[in-house]
């Protein structure tokens, strides 16, 4: 009786561990990909055939937006527009005279609740009406520069004690410079747009603060199931900024090209998929939940992406944590969603958990809808070599070296958007 009690307890343990277990070992070789089938981007979830833009358009499209807005990244449940955007600084002749700096606060108020999503733009001296590429920065927008004067967290640095607000730390200046390639983009005659995501909401698993508190009923402390995770919100924010840029005239605002890296990589699709102002959208490094296709499970997994920052996704999305195949969509679904507009897709050849292969093979897999358009898009199936890239309507490249942005991605996005632009 005994050893039949001990017996039953220990599988009761061994199956609650089980179940526990959210998430199988990380595959590395490509040989342990599992086998599977994309679901079909031309064809309706009645069976039809999708053969013109229009067919497109009218019902694959929005049914495919409809499914990554409720069961991937959540909907956004209300509309809010910025009430103030107050200028903050105005510097005509920054970076030794090349560029105009200006920093901007835009005030966002719901009930009693509030953010300020400060914005720092650098345009091209002289010009009235610059292409630009908007993009968030992870660590603050003083991180870009050693721009002394840029400001933290929308605030002035206090000269006595060097502070700007409880969480400043100075040697947070310039940080992240090797990441910008500003002067770059300022030469080629392209502006930089950058806020920094936290402040549209704080990337942590905590849904009191940042913007989603804004929407809530009373009594609500979290979204709901399909309601919007962080990544929607960040995307949503690209969207609130693009707003102000309509109205800033340095900026010309059918010239502006969404760039993001990593989780803002994944933000900047799902921005792009959501709105058709952002003319071109580029995507580093984004991996799983962003260009890459999830059904590879190579790197990080839909699993991983889930219990480790349970807050990205929306609810839903957890559903599919260890069962990918019941995903209606997979990741080169997204990246149609950008046609006709040019959409990019980097990867870089030390970051497999970011799974390069499944980044490249949903690019090319979105191909048909760009052609759709006359568009070309990726025609090889061959993963191309490191450092060469591929500039059409879809763009890729694989850069030699680890998940980061580097000059060498930044001339690519420029040559890039010099092509489409010009
Ligand atoms: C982690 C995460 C990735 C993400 C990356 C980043 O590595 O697993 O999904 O892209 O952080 O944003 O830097």
């Amino acid at each position: 009786m005994r050893i039949k009690s001990a017996l039953l307890i220990t599988a009761l343990i061994v199956s609650h561990s089980l179940l526990g277990q959210k998430t199988t070992p990380t595959i590395k070789e490509e040989s342990e990909v599992p086998q599977y089938v994309l679901p079909q981007l031309l064809k309706t979830k009645k069976g039809k055939s999708v053969k013109t833009v229009r067919d497109w358009e009218r019902s694959r499209r929005p049914e495919i937006h409809d499914y990554f807005a409720h069961q991937v990244y959540g909907v956004v449940p209300a509309e809010l527009n910025y009430h103030k955007a107050e200028l903050m600084d105005y510097e005509p002749a920054a970076l030794g005279g090349t560029a105009v700096r200006k920093q901007v606060n835009l005030h966002f108020k719901k009930g009693e609740k509030s953010i300020v999503v400060p914005v720092l733009m650098y345009l091209p001296s002289g010009s009235t009406n610059a292409p630009v590429f908007l993009a968030y920065n992870f660590k603050g927008n003083h991180s870009l520069s050693a721009d002394t004067t840029i400001l933290v967290d929308g605030k002035k640095v206090n000269q006595l004690t060097g502070e700007a607000s409880k969480n400043f730390n100075p040697s947070s200046r310039g940080e992240r410079t090797s990441r910008w390639a500003i002067d770059k983009m300022i030469d080629a005659g392209y502006g930089l747009v950058t806020v920094n995501y936290n402040t549209v909401d704080p990337d942590k698993n905590d849904f009191s603060d940042g913007v989603h508190a804004l929407f809530y009923a009373p009594g609500q402390n979290s979204p709901k199931k399909n309601e919007w995770g962080s990544l929607s919100a960040w995307a949503w924010g690209m969207s609130r900024v693009m707003d102000f840029l309509e109205t800033e005239p340095l900026v010309d605002q059918d010239k502006v090209v969404l760039m993001g890296h990593s989780r803002l990589g994944k933000t900047a699709l799902w921005a792009g998929a959501n709105d058709p102002r952002f003319s071109i959208v580029i995507s580093n490094n984004s991996g799983c939940g962003g260009a890459a296709l999830s059904r590879r499970r190579f790197g990080e997994k839909v699993s991983d992406i889930n219990t480790n920052y349970p807050h990205w996704f929306a609810k839903n999305f957890h559903n599919f944590n260890e069962n990918e195949s019941a995903l209606e969509v997979d990741q080169h679904m997204l990246i149609a969603l950008m046609a006709p507009r040019p959409v990019y897709v980097a990867s870089a050849s030390k970051d497999p958990w970011a799974d390069p292969r499944g980044e490249f093979l949903a690019a090319q897999a979105a191909t048909p809808v760009y052609e759709l358009y006359k568009k070309k898009g990726i025609e090889t199936k061959e993963m191309p070599a490191v450092n060469t890239p591929i500039h059409e309507s879809v763009g890729y490249h694989l850069r030699a070296g680890k998940h980061d942005v580097t000059d060498y991605d930044w001339e690519q996005y420029i040559l890039f958007a010099d092509q489409h632009f010009k």
